[in-house]
């Protein structure tokens, strides 16, 4: 196991996240933050504390087993509580993998009718990507190595409270990335908040 990303530079870049939802964001009246569990909550909850707009924390679980090739099956495992309807939903997860779950879900709250729907993710393994999903609020882009901590779970799921991201194996490339800033991404006009 081999530290991936220390715990000061993963608080480091969700305070330039934070930063940047604030900016975008900033004025509306109610943001709804809509956290998977159980992988996103370290990201989701460290993030909701440094937003200076009110947030309504929900959550979502669900379970997904990698059935063939480039199918799977998903499970509603738990729903969000919350109306989002014509409201701006922040999804928030810990990785973005194939792309499966994310999409999943995107098109699962797309059914509510949510106003405007951000996507927020500590990680990307972009090399993996199945499933075509856009991150407005990227922490890191990793390479192709199965990773754990910081809610993440290891491969017997005891290793989420690690504060760091670690690698729980060796590939010929480790680099770690962070993306390049972007221009402001302001809400829509006629965006309920
Ligand atoms: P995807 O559906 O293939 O994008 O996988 C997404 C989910 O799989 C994430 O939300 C994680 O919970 C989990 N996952 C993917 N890669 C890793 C990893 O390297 N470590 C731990 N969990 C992972
Ligand atoms: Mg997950």
């Amino acid at each position: 196991m081999r530290e991936l990303i220390s715990a000061e530079r993963i608080q480091q870049r969700v305070d330039e996240l934070a930063a940047e939802i604030n900016d975008d964001f900033a004025g509306i009246d109610l943001l709804l933050m809509i956290i998977i569990l159980r992988g996103g909550s370290f990201f989701g909850t460290d993030l909701a504390k440094r937003l200076t707009m009110p947030v309504r924390l929900d959550y979502i679980r669900v379970t997904s087993y990698a059935g063939t090739e480039s199918t799977g099956v998903v499970s509603m495992v738990s729903d969000v509580k919350t109306d989002i309807r014509n409201r701006p939903v922040l999804v928030v997860d810990d990785i973005v993998d194939t792309g499966f779950t994310m999409q999943w879900i995107l098109r699962f709250l797309e059914l509510k009718h949510p106003g405007l729907v951000r996507v927020a993710a500590l990680l990307d393994k972009p090399s993996r990507r199945e499933f075509d999903v856009h991150i407005d609020y990227l922490g890191f882009t990793i390479p192709n190595v199965f990773v754990a901590g910081y809610g993440l779970d290891g491969l017997d799921d005891t290793m989420a409270n690690i504060p760091r991201v670690v690698a729980l194996e060796e590939a010929d490339e480790m680099h770690v990335s962070v993306p390049p800033r972007r221009a402001r991404l302001p809400i829509l006009p006629g965006v309920k908040s």
